[in-house]
This record gives structure tokens, C-alpha cells and sequence, in this order.
């Protein structure tokens, strides 16, 4: 199996799996507890119909949308995502350049491992900035900063990780970054000479935004689970949200959030956007996928914020649902890593390739010229 055998999310995912030692594959595809909600995130896109009209003479349509105060060329955009240097050598480098490519938003992670600045040397695309809030709050401003200096175009502040889900694919492979030789993990990196060759040869792994400030995670080998409950701070509050909105002072939003109570809030304080999110289901499992709750959230705050579905996401399809019933744009992070890990830069491209055309078509098939033409008309509920 190579990159051109791989047509959709399954293709992309069964390559990663043969590209990477275990503990790698099983970190992006995992989730927390039964993986019940991670599995629901993808499987809640079938509950409801997309209904075509006819003879709409759509010709080329538009599938262009404005999100973070930033037109993008088409309405799905990279989520942001952890150590991406561990699914291919060339990391958040590659996914930036693919997605600048595509004219869309690359995210980078406070846990990816280029740094802001590298990013904004080899990239100009649309950029957007995922915090964590630290107990140390000299690093949350110094991320700001940067982010700000290296003209990023929105920041996000992750509000589902106080605490790391439950991940217990990780615990049973000993999991670490970096990763770490174990007896457990031994076998599958030697099964897999050619990326141990990769990861040893090339720049060396760390958590490149915060070293600084740490070594663990970085030099110092750390379960992720336990990273994030020695790292972030636990008692993390609207306030630290306004805090940085008002340090950021730019398009701004709460990734992680999921009750109508908190999206009303979220406007109060002043955010310019809410990405629906579980995390990809690795944080609370039997929370509610974002686009079950997307219509909720429509009607309470529609028109008012800028709203982001982050879950689930396989198909061209499933975007123009969440478009239709009124999200701004979408995001996508298990697909692109999976890309990432199947082919490098040439992979993330494949797949952003993909998604676009099929996209691109489903608009034609459902007689939209533009993403606006979407509306609740063109769904129904089985
Ligand atoms: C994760 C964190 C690090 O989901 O975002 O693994």
C-alpha cells in the first residue's frame, strides 16, 4: 500500500498504522475510557440526510468562508494537534506548508514540536495559535507574545483539558514524550527501522514552544496524561479566558466547549469564535459530539460568534452538514495526522486534496453555488 492507494480517512489511517511504531498510531487514534464519543463524533453525521435541489446551474462553486477575520479557500481547516514531529520527520512544517498550500488554516499546538517562530519563517498561510494555560503564567504570556510578533491570525484557548482524559491505549503502550524504549515499546520500534532511522536523524524531538520554560516532555520523558495534570492549571476560569482575550486582542476562541450556557458567555466575554470540540474523544468520554450539539448552539448564539465543528470530520459530506445546520467552518485533526504519518507533506496534501474535491462536488451535487446556499432547507433528520 502506498500514498496513491489512499482515497479516504480508512486509506490514510491503515498506512499510518503500517508506518509507525505502535505507541505512535495508537496516541492519534485513541481516545478516553470506551472510546464511546469517539467513536459517536463521526457516527452522528448519519443521523440526518443532505437534500439535493436540481438544475441550480452551479458551474464552479465557492468554497471559500471567513473565519479568525481570515477568508480561507475552502471551509475545513487543520485542528490543532500535539507533537506532530512523532508521525513524520518533517512535523508541523509539513502540515503548515500543505495547508498554506490549500489556502487554509495550519493550527499549531502549545505542544507542537516547531516553534512558533520556525512556523512563521517557512510559512505564510493563515496560522492559528492553540494555548494551554500553565500553572506558570510567565509562559502564557510569553506564548501570546509570540504568537502575536510572528503575526498569527487567531489564538484558541483549549477549555476541555484541566485534567487528562482517560487514555488507556497509552498506559498499555507506554506512551511517552519523548518516546521512550521500553521493554513494551522495543519490539514495535524495531519493527519499524525506518522511522526509528527518521526520528533519530533529524532534528532532534522537543516541545519546541515551551523548553524554554521545561525539560520535561521535552528532555525528560512524561506520560501525556501526566504532562498535562503536572503542567496545566486545574483551576483555569472565565477569567484567565478574558485575560487573554484581552492581552490577544484578536479574533479569539474557546476550543472545547459544548453547553448553550457557556457559548452565551463566550460572547459576553468577547470571544470571536467557539470551536465545538470533545477533544477528538479523548477527554470526557460519553460527552455529546459537537455536531449533535450544533444546533443548540446555532440557536442560542447563530450570528453572534463564529462557530467551529472539531469532531469526527471524515468526509466532504459531513463538512457541508455542518455548514448547512450553520457552523462557520470546520476542523479536522485524527485525518490530517494519519496523512501526516502515511506520507509526510505529499500525504497531509492527498488528503487535503481529497476532502476538497469531494467537497467541491457534493456543492455541485447539491446545487450550491456558494457555502451560504447551505442552510437547514437541505437537511432532514431521519
Ligand atoms: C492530546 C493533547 C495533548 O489530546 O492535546 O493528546
Amino acid at each position: 500500500m502506498s500514498l496513491k492507494d489512499c482515497y479516504n480517512f480508512e486509506d490514510f489511517r491503515k498506512l499510518a498504522k503500517k508506518n509507525l511504531p505502535s505507541p505512535i498510531f495508537h496516541y492519534i487514534d485513541g481516545g478516553a475510557d470506551d472510546e464511546s464519543t469517539l467513536k459517536r463524533n463521526t457516527e452522528s453525521f448519519s443521523k440526518c440526510d443532505l437534500i439535493p435541489n436540481i438544475l441550480a446551474s452551479v458551474g464552479e462553486p465557492d468554497l471559500s468562508v471567513e473565519v479568525f477575520g481570515q477568508k480561507i479557500k475552502m471551509p475545513l481547516f487543520l485542528s490543532p494537534t500535539a507533537m506532530q514531529r512523532l508521525y513524520h520527520h518533517d512535523g508541523d512544517k509539513a502540515s503548515a506548508r500543505a495547508a498554506e498550500k490549500f489556502g487554509t488554516f495550519y493550527s499549531m499546538s502549545t505542544m507542537a514540536t516547531s516553534s512558533i517562530e520556525e512556523i512563521a519563517n517557512i510559512s505564510s498561510g493563515p496560522k492559528l495559535f492553540q494555548l494551554y494555560i500553565h500553572k506558570d503564567q510567565a509562559l502564557t504570556d510569553n506564548l501570546i507574545d509570540r504568537c502575536k510578533s510572528a503575526g498569527f491570525k487567531g489564538l484558541c484557548l483549549t477549555v476541555d483539558t484541566v485534567v487528562a482524559g482517560n487514555r488507556e491505549r497509552d498506559h498499555r503502550t507506554g506512551f511517552t514524550t519523548p518516546p521512550k524504549l521500553t521493554l513494551k515499546s522495543l519490539m514495535s520500534f524495531a519493527a519499524h527501522p525506518k522511522w526509528t532511522l527518521n526520528y533519530l536523524l533529524h532534528e532532534k524531538f522537543k516541545l519546541a514552544n515551551v523548553a524554554h520554560f521545561t525539560n520535561k516532555g521535552s528532555s525528560i520523558a512524561k506520560g501525556v496524561m501526566e504532562y498535562i495534570n503536572e503542567q496545566y492549571d486545574p483551576a483555569m476560569s472565565w477569567k484567565d479566558a478574558e485575560y487573554c482575550i484581552k492581552r490577544w486582542q484578536g479574533p479569539f476562541a474557546l476550543k472545547g466547549l459544548m453547553s448553550v450556557e457557556d457559548a452565551k458567555k463566550a460572547v459576553d466575554i468577547g470571544a470571536s469564535a467557539i470551536m465545538l470540540s470533545n477533544h477528538g474523544g479523548r477527554q470526557l468520554d460519553g460527552s455529546r459530539s459537537p455536531f449533535d450539539q450544533l444546533p443548540a448552539i446555532v440557536d442560542a448564539v447563530g450570528g453572534k460568534i463564529e462557530i467551529i465543528v472539531d469532531g469526527g470530520i471524515r468526509r466532504g459530506t459531513h463538512v457541508l452538514k455542518a455548514l448547512a445546520l450553520g457552523a462557520t467552518a470546520c476542523s479536522f485533526g485524527k485525518g490530517f495526522l494519519f496523512a501526516l504519518g502515511a506520507g509526510g507533506q505529499p500525504g497531509v496534501e492527498m488528503f487535503l486534496h481529497r476532502l476538497r474535491e469531494e467537497i467541491r462536488r457534493d456543492m455541485i451535487l447539491m446545487g450550491c453555488k456558494s457555502i451560504k446556499e447551505l442552510n437547514p432547507s437541505k437537511i432532514a433528520y431521519r
